[in-house]
């Protein structure tokens, strides 16, 4: 029976070596119920578990074991990685999460992983205390913000009878999580979106400036997974983090920032820099010295960017973030006076929603002033619920 969800999607399954490597035979199978057309890839500990045959009589293809002797191929590995539109692998053992992290790539499956630029789902499964010992947390953290898609682990029954955190979600759930990834993939390809990110830096002096904790992980966060659907992003940002598809414009200052955003024409503006609203109004020339006392600083206004882009004649769908240091009133207001189409709020002073923080809890506040709270996520996970609740408004245009 096929319920059609997959059909046609080329998914590699990549399987490595626990108790629940018993269930990828059925996980396969579940694929191919739903249309795809699976390829499996397994470590070798992952054949202690499970035969080859199995999978091969699932699938139609002999799994591939080994990077040196599947026949018919010099590289399986890239092979695989070339072929797949995604890849899963469940489980996932704290070896093969952690080869991933740190792009180690001596033994098949993990080089396929390394070599392919498909979506990656992640099901994690281990005894309770490898999962929550602090290099599992870790590594998973690292994943998350590689943009990898993780799915579970759940509690219940695990090897040797032990009973806690690291079962293998169910393959209904993994089926449903690499469905999820296929139709969210390219759900904006060709649009164009501007993102600003990143807190400004003004200068007082050549080496000093006025600044603000900012990182711009969010900011960076929201316009990676935007390209990974499909959009053209510019990027405007005083960070230095990685952006890959990206269009980057590296900048500092809000002066620069706004030259940049004002160059950029685009259908979303994502306006999530925390940019200063002050500026000193004279830089000086040469340092400031100390022995001549405490300097008088005069501050002017910078550049309104968001105003700006709302002022324009052919307006985008513009986003504001708010980081407040309180409730959600304020952004609410905010929301309003800035006439934005989205605005997203969240608490900088609440546990792991800082400035730095590779998590975030925000809260959408949508033209209405409705409120739409979000649970604590990694940075990405908030990203990719940012652009499916930013799809429906294009798509209500
Ligand atoms: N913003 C901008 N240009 C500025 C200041 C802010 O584009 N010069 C944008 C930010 O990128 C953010 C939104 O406006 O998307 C809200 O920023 P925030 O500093 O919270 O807004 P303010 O109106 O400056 O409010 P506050 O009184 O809290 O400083």
């Amino acid at each position: 029976m096929t319920d059609g969800s997959l059909a046609g999607r080329r998914v590699v399954l990549g399987v490595s070596g626990g108790i629940a490597a018993y269930k990828a035979v059925y996980l396969a199978r579940r694929l191919g119920d739903a249309g795809a057309d699976v390829r499996v890839v397994m470590t070798e500990a992952a054949t202690g578990f499970v035969g080859t045959p199995s999978f091969a009589a699932v699938t139609g293809a002999e799994p591939v074991v080994s990077l040196f002797s599947h026949s018919g191929s010099v590289s399986p590995h890239t092979d695989l990685a070339r072929w797949a539109e995604v890849v899963v692998v469940a489980p996932a053992t704290a070896a093969t999460l952690t080869r991933l992290a740190t792009g180690l790539s001596d033994e098949v499956l993990s080089a396929t992983l390394l070599a392919t630029s498909a979506p990656v789902v992640l099901a994690p499964a281990m005894h309770t205390e490898m999962w929550e010992h602090p290099a599992t947390q870790r590594t998973i953290e690292t994943l998350r913000g590689d943009g990898h898609t993780i799915v579970g682990p759940a509690e219940g029954h695990l090897a040797g009878g032990d009973v806690g955190a690291g079962r293998m979600v169910e393959p209904e759930a993994i089926v449903d999580a690499v469905t999820r990834t296929l139709a969210g993939e390219r759900d904006l390809e060709g649009v164009e979106v501007l993102v600003t990110a990143g807190g400004t830096r003004e200068a007082i002096d050549p080496v000093r400036y006025m600044g603000n904790r900012s990182s711009g992980k969010m900011g960076h966060a929201v316009a990676v997974v935007a390209a990974r659907r499909g959009a053209k992003v510019t990027l405007v940002t005083t960070s230095s983090l990685p952006a890959p598809g990206c269009n980057v414009v590296s900048v500092e200052s809000a002066q620069e920032m706004a030259d940049a955003v004002a160059g950029t024409e685009c259908e979303v503006a994502v306006m999530a820099a925390a940019v200063a609203d002050f500026r000193p109004a004279d830089r000086a020339e040469e340092k400031l010295a100390r022995t001549e006392g405490p300097p008088h600083i005069v501050l002017e206004a910078t550049p309104d960017i968001l105003s700006s882009v709302v002022a324009r004649e052919n307006r985008p769908v513009v986003v504001g973030f708010a980081a407040e240091t309180g409730g959600v009133e304020r952004a609410v207001e905010k929301a309003a006076r800035q006439d934005v189409d989205l605005m997203v709020y969240n608490d900088v002073t609440a546990a792991g929603s800082g400035f730095g923080s590779d998590t975030n809890r925000v809260i959408f506040i949508d033209r209405d002033g409705g409120t739409d709270p979000q649970d604590l996520l990694s940075k990405v996970e908030v990203a990719e619920l940012f652009w499916t609740k930013l799809g429906a408004i294009l798509n209500q245009r």
